[in-house]
């Protein structure tokens, strides 16, 4: 998704600033740019590289990009860049940012012509009436996207200010955005504001430099010292100075957004023996799991202060449990499964009611609120967008107990939560996600246990057999993982097919879902997913020989039903591919594949049966030679609506 760095400094900025995005890319985008103020370097001024604004744009890689500011001679110590991931105007260089104000109509990909170059990410609402006004008033545009009006507006607001401008701009803006801007005729100053999509401030070398990102991970390894910019704050970005203006238009203290160190992870983690980034993380899980179980010799409520990121103390936790009365769970995509799966974990083993909702569609239907409710969020990045939204519309009608599932720390999520059990996945960097997906099921059955003992329905027995087969998982995942060559022979025939069901019930639906999910977002095969017992109430229709029915048959009590379901497909001369545990007396024969799974797992089993269907997607998406860790259109963070 978009990305932002920017930055003030007395050096040449341009390789940080790329590198930046290339820390960010893993993120997926369709183009990207970079715009320097090369007066703002001494060098520069005696040098030949003529002042003002200077871009660089592409649809090609971020590597490129370096390669034509190389080539070109851009160089800078002010600039802004942006990786782009398309809303309003199809992928192209002249819907890339930096967008300049008075850009040049058929504009080259590299000019010298702007006044102000702004990067932005976010949507505008309220773009097409601003477009019109401003044509009204004789400003040309070279794009077809909402953030062009941003660069004009910002350009018919200036006299000599550009903090002002900015100012003046925002307040004439509906709907989300993260800006950073520079001008022209004031070499040392980045501008930035956000409102509904993230930035930080990053303080450099002994504060003499100042930067701006999207995320922390763009400034990895330039600088550690990091402030997390508020909804409606405004920054303001000097050579040796910055300040921050709140909502109402007051300047801020240092106490008031203080400065953090953080440790932010680099994106560019090495592949080691691996493919693809997602095979990596799929065969990372027990360590992932591990490393979020490390430490938990209880549950107690200090599990759920997000190790003290936001302050909030375990007693709080402990109080918030005892009190409420149900749980409503907001997500989006995998971490919404993983919320599906929840749900029944919640409501069988601490007896309390759950609701899990979509986040983009809870914000927008009229509920009925419970102040005793606590909200759940579970999110990946922490900055999804629509999950955001979700948490504060929840917290809009009054409901107050929000608690994040999240693996970022540092996130607006886990910030924007009273509590949260931060999961330790590490950077996930393939799209399709899947090491955060079962460090994301751990942290909600351990919720789930918390919530237990807070209702009297866990005794000291049954936790300690629930925390004895948790701490069994990276030993069973393992043995899973063994399993990846039947999983490559499943994937041979799969690539050859367009379509594909998936099966499960109860606790193993949303596994079923996931499965889809995978299978389609990396290798473009259709899928969709049914609870089992639903297939004769339509989808079965679709069942030929030519539609491979997967389907996940732990040795639950939904067994027996389960056997019937496959005997409706096999009558319609369906292929079944069967994920069946030990027991289950389901042989491989005339169109059943079977694949044994190790041991039965309980409760936890679909962190278990999850993992084959992320190895059949990805050694399907192999071999059908698609882009796996940046499957077409999709990208890592949503931070878009
Ligand atoms: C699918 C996938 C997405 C995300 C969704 C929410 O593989 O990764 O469906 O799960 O965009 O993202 P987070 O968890 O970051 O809120």
């Amino acid at each position: 998704m978009c990305g932002i760095v920017g930055a003030v400094s007395t050096r040449n900025i341009v390789p940080i600033l790329v590198q930046g995005l290339q820390r960010l890319e893993y993120r997926g985008y369709d183009s990207c740019g970079v715009a320097v103020h090369a007066s703002s370097l001494e060098a520069a001024r005696q040098g030949s590289v003529p002042g003002g604004l200077q871009r660089a744009r592409s649809t090609a890689r971020v590597a490129e990009l370096l390669e034509q500011v190389a080539t070109e001679h851009i160089a800078g110590a002010t600039g802004i860049a942006h990786t782009r991931w398309a809303t309003h105007g199809a992928p192209a260089v002249h819907n890339a940012h930096p967008h300049f104000s008075h850009g040049t109509g058929a504009d080259a990909n590299t000019t010298s012509a702007g006044r102000v170059a702004l990067v932005h990410n976010g949507i505008i609402e309220n773009h097409e009436e601003l477009r019109a006004a401003l044509q009204a008033r004789g400003y040309v545009f070279a794009s077809q996207t909402d953030t062009e009006v941003i660069a004009h507006l910002v350009d018919s607001h200036y006299s000599g200010d550009l903090f002002d401008a900015v100012k003046a701009t925002i307040a004439e803006l509906h709907g989300a955005y993260a800006i950073a801007v520079v001008h022209k005729d004031e070499p040392h100053r980045v501008v930035g504001a956000r409102a509904g999509s993230p930035l930080i401030l990053g303080v450099g070398q002994e504060g003499s430099e100042h930067f701006l990102a999207s995320d922390a991970m763009a400034l990895a390894g330039v600088t550690d010292q990091i402030v997390y910019l508020e909804e409606g704050d405004l920054v303001d970005l000097q050579l040796g100075r910055y300040w921050i203006v709140g909502k109402d238009g007051a300047a801020l203290t240092p106490a008031q957004r203080p400065v953090r160190t953080v440790q932010a992870h680099s994106g560019a983690a090495e592949l080691g023996p691996y493919r693809h980034y997602m095979q990596k993380e799929i065969f990372e899980q027990p360590r992932a799991i591990a490393d979020t179980l490390e430490g938990v010799a209880g549950i107690v409520p200090e599990l759920f202060d997000g190790a003290g990121v936001h302050g909030e103390p375990g007693a709080a936790a402990w109080r918030v449990f005892k009190e409420i009365d149900s749980v409503l769970i907001l997500a989006c995509g995998t971490s919404y499964y993983s919320g599906c799966v929840a749900k029944y974990w919640l409501e069988d083993i601490a007896g309390i009611p759950t609701q899990v909702e979509v986040a983009s569609e809870y914000r927008y239907r009229t509920s009925v609120p419970n102040p005793r409710t606590l909200v759940v969020t579970i999110s990946q990045s922490g900055e999804t967008a629509d999950t955001l939204a979700a948490l504060r519309h929840a917290q809009s009608l009054g409901m107050q107990h929000t608690l994040t599932i999240c693996n970022v720390a540092t996130s607006a999520m886990v910030r924007e939560c009273k509590l949260a059990y931060v999961t330790r996945a590490g950077v996930e960097i393939g799209v399709a996600s899947t090491k955060a997906f079962t460090t994301q099921l751990a942290g909600l059955f351990l919720l789930t246990l918390a919530l237990a003992q807070a209702k009297g329905r866990l005794t000291d027995e049954q936790e300690a057999s629930h925390l004895k087969a948790m701490r069994h998982l990276p030993v069973a995942l393992q043995a899973v993982l063994a399993l990846e060559p039947q999983l490559i022979s499943w994937a041979e025939d799969f690539a050859r097919m367009e379509n594909a069901l998936f099966l499960g019930r109860g606790l193993h639906y949303p596994i079923a879902l996931e499965g889809a999910l995978k299978l389609k977002e990396i290798s473009y095969i259709h899928a969709e997913a049914y609870p089992a017992g639903e297939l004769k109430h339509g989808p079965l229709a679709l069942v030929t020989s030519a539609m491979p029915v997967v389907t996940v048959a732990p040795n639950d009590a939904l067994l027996e039903k389960l056997k019937s379901n496959m005997q409706e497909v096999r009558a319609r001369a369906g292929v079944l591919y069967v994920l069946a545990d030990a027991d289950t007396h389901i042989e491989s024969s005339e169109g059943v594949h079977v694949i044994r799974m190790p041991e039965h797992y309980g409760h936890l089993s679909p962190l278990l049966h999850v993992v084959p269907l992320q190895l059949l997607a990805y050694h399907t998406a192999c071999a059908r030679g698609t882009d796996v860790d940046k499957p077409r259109n999709l990208a890592k963070s949503v931070t878009v609506e």
